[in-house]
Formats: C-alpha cells, structure tokens, sequence
C-alpha cells in the first residue's frame, strides 16, 4: 500500500497532513500548516541500508564491544552546579555531553536559571559559552550582574547564526552551551526562517551532534572523555503549553526540562518530563528573588510560614510533588450566595473537577446543603495539587468553613475521597507521614487502608478513616 504523502506540516507540533488545515488538530494551533518539500525519498533509503550491509560484511575498525555485565554500575560522571533544586531535577547535575531542553513561558525565569547554572559551573573552572540571540549583550549583562553572574570563565556570545556559534565553540572549548534560544538560532544551511519548525528540528540535531560527537575532532578537555560540550537549550512554550515542535526536539534531547510558575506568585517548580539519566519524579522549588531564583530548601516551612493556625476553613495537606513530601495548606471560605444569584465556585490550586466532586460528595453522603453557598478553594502560596489525596483536605477545609470550626493546628491529612463516601488509599503514606512529623505535626489523619501497613512512630499518631463521615467528626461542634 503506497504511504500517504504529507505535504503539510504544523510548524508547532510537526503534525502532518495531506491537506492544508486551518486548525491542527494535534495541538490546536491556528493557521501553523505550511507546505514541506518531499518527503525523503525512497532511493535514499535503499542507499543507507546497502551502506549498513556493508558494514555487516566487512566491519572497517572494531568498535569497542563490552559485556551488559561490565556496565552495570558504570555510572555517568556527573557536573554538580551546587544549584541544589537544580541538581536534584537531573539526578545530581549536568552529564557532559548532554543536551538538556528547557522549556517554559516567557518571563518564568529561564534565562535567569541559565545563568545561575552556568555561572556555578564556571565557578568551578568549567569553560562555559552563554549564546544570546534573544537579548542585546548589555541585557544579559544587566542580568547577569543582578544575580551575580560575574564569573572568569563565563563567555557571552551574542550571534544568531549556527556557524558563528559553532565557530565561538571550535576556538574556546567550551565545557558547557547554553543556548537561549532554540528558537532564536538558525543554521543557514536550512532555507526556513529561524523558529520554523524545519530550522528548530534541523538546530536541536546540529546541537545533538556537537555534543556527542565534537570531542574527538575538537580535542575535547573536560572530564567527559569522548564527548563535547554539555548543551542547554531554552525553548519557548506556546500558549497551549506545547513546546514548539516537541516532537521533533523531545526525543532528540537527552533530558527535557519544565519551568512552571503562576508569574503572580514568586513559587517556580522544575520538573524532568524526560530524563535518560534521571527520575522524572523529582521536582525542584525555587523562589525568584530580587537577586534571581532562590533554591526552596524547606518548601513544608515556606508553604506553612504564614498558616494562621486555628483559623476555620484552613486544612494542611500532606502532598506529594513527585516523590518529594510537602506540605500545603488548603483553605476555604464558604458564605451565603447573594439572593437570587447562582452561587459562585471558585477553585484554585488543586483541580475543579476535583473539588466539584467532593463538595457533591458532601452535599450528598454528608448532607452539607451547599446548594446556596458560594465555596472558595484555594491552596496558599501559590502551589499547585494534581493529586487525589488532596480530596480529604478539600473536604475537610469546606465544612470547617462552613460550621466555623477549626481543625486541630497540630493535625495534617492526606486521603482520597470515592463518590460513595468512602476514603480510598493513596500512594507514598510513608514518606507523608515522615515529612507530616518533621514539619512537626503530631497527628496524620490517613485512610484506613493505608493504615494497616505503616509502622508505629513515636512522634506522630495516625487517625485512621474509612469513610468521609468519620472524618467530618473532627469538625463538629
Ligand atoms: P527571565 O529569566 O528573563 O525569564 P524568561 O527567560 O523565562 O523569559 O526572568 C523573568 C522575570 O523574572 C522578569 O520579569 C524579572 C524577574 N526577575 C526577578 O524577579 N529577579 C531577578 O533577579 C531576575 C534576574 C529576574
Ligand atoms: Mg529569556
């Protein structure tokens, strides 16, 4: 069966189609379809494999062969920056010769990580080669001396065009590129503008290829043996929160990394999506500053610094960022709706839907009559809940607020509500436990189910439930 030709692509997700479209249905972007060339062409293809034959038959020089059992335990060497939140996101600092994709909206604070990685790394006597082709040189100079960048070693290119970088690259040598941005940055060997999905596909692969290959012919003298420089990319996210061309970039990158944040708040969290040397499940916290991002090194203590402890509709939540403990406090206003009105449901922090369904819950297996109340939710500072175990505090922080009666100030909870009633078991007590009594909560309200299998602690108690009723019990009157 002959393959469909595409002859459109979205120059944002790199959706293809044999028609022009108005709208991509892959990502939703308007008007992103532009024609491409042909497609690469079957002869081409035939060449390759003949040459990969070949080499099957009569093998030029023996490539180093090793047994599985040899590399287990051969771990990557590893580049600290001391950027502790940092660090942790890649599982303990730059590999050399990587590349690691950062992504995020405009204004998150990327260029600001870039140059508070790069000036630690240069710190330690790294050779590290800042590429600006978004900002002026007296830009990234001003920022650069807000957050203290001042190190020796810490070169500022401010070309756009591939050749020159990778000239600037041939003549320092350096240990680490960082590029801001993907998008910025042409090669001039692609005939399409810079930010087209052809010339940022056809940039990250230049970049891919000067990491894992430019070692030996540029003589490389960091300590990763073979390889080139470790390269960092900023990429911009679109609006709908795609990477342009995420496609064509996320599974050619080592590592890709997520810059998040409300811009109103100063919390920003940075999550692995991807990482070939690393867990996905760990997040870093920072707070942008006057002096650029602060690492958050006790997030329990910053997220329950201003907690006005005893106050009703306030519930602390032992929560879970990836495998990361912290603990958050959600908080509920429910007031009378103004006659006649359609009462307003306001929720922020953890999901709507979610929050929808336990005040359903409520209403229906507790008997809250909130069919004339306006509810807020809210999670303070700033941080946001994906997670089901949050449930049990929602609820909790609601008919608080609503009967006006605290929660003990010394008790956290976690647990997941089911549309029955029942509270349902979650993942990691553990580790929420632990945290819950360092934060230095003396009691953790858990689900039953999770109960049976934790160990006795004496520093903490934990209140089992097994249906949302038996929680209610700890705000009555
Ligand atoms: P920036 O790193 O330029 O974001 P991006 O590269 O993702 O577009 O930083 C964006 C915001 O951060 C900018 O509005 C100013 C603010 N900022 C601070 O609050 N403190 C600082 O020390 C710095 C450098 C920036
Ligand atoms: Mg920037």
């Amino acid at each position: 069966m002959p393959a469909v030709k595409a002859a459109y692509v979205c120059q944002v997700c790199g959706q293809t189609a044999p028609k022009w479209q108005g709208r991509c249905h892959a990502c939703g972007s308007w008007n992103s379809f532009t024609p491409v060339a042909a497609s690469v062409s079957q002869a081409s293809a035939v060449i390759s494999s003949s040459k990969l034959l070949r080499a099957l038959k009569e093998p030029q020089s023996t490539p180093v062969i090793r047994s599985l059992a040899e590399c287990v335990g051969m771990a990557e060497p590893r580049w600290p920056t001391g950027l502790v939140e940092f660090d942790r996101v890649l599982g303990g600092g730059v590999v050399p010769g990587s590349v690691i994709l950062l992504g995020g909206e405009p204004g998150i604070g990327k260029s600001t990580l870039l140059l508070q990685a790069g000036e630690r790394l240069a710190r330690q006597g790294r050779t590290v080669l800042y590429v600006a082709g978004e900002e002026s040189a007296a830009q990234v100079a001003s920022r650069a001396e807000r957050v203290g960048a001042t190190a020796e070693r810490f070169y500022l290119l401010n070309r756009n065009a591939l050749t020159d970088v990778f000239a600037a690259v041939g003549h320092l040598h350096p240990d680490l590129v960082l590029v801001d941005s993907l998008q910025t940055v042409f090669d001039p060997e692609v005939d399409a503008p810079p930010g087209s999905l052809a010339q940022v596909r056809q940039v990250a692969v230049d970049f891919v290829t000067l990491a894992k290959e430019a070692g030996s012919a540029a003589g490389s003298k960091n300590g990763g043996g073979s390889s080139g420089p470790a390269v960092l990319l900023v990429g911009h996210v679109t609006k709908s929160g795609l990477l342009a061309g995420p496609k064509v970039v996320e599974h050619i990158v080592d590592v890709v990394l997520s810059f998040e944040g409300e811009k109103r708040s100063a919390l920003r969290l940075l999550r692995a999506t991807k990482n070939r040397f690393g867990s996905t499940q760990e997040v870093g916290i920072f707070q942008m500053g006057e002096r650029g991002l602060d690492p958050v090194a006790d997030p329990s203590q910053t997220f329950l610094g201003e907690r006005p402890k005893g106050a009703p509709g306030s519930v602390v939540l032992a929560a879970m960022e990836g495998h990361r403990p912290v603990m958050v406090e959600v908080q509920a206003l429910v007031t009378p709706a103004p006659f006649g009105g359609t009462p307003r449901r306001l929720v922020t922090g953890v999901d709507p839907a979610r929050a929808g369904m336990v005040l359903a819950v409520l209403e229906k297996r507790a008997g809250l009559n909130l069919a004339t109340m306006e509810v807020y939710v809210n999670v303070a500072g700033g941080m946001l809940i994906d997670e089901p175990a949050a449930d049990l505090a929602i609820a909790l922080a609601v008919v608080s607020g609503f009967r006006s009666v605290p929660v003990p100030a010394d008790m956290a909870v976690a647990g997941e509500i089911g549309l029955t009633g029942e509270v349902r078991s979650i993942n990691l007590p553990e580790r929420r436990l632990a945290e819950a009594a360092r934060a230095g909560f003396r009691r953790l309200l858990l689900p039953a189910g999770n109960v049976r299998r934790l160990p006795l602690r004496a520093d903490i108690e934990v209140e089992a439930v097994g249906r949302l009723e038996e929680a209610l019990g700890w705000v009555e009157r």
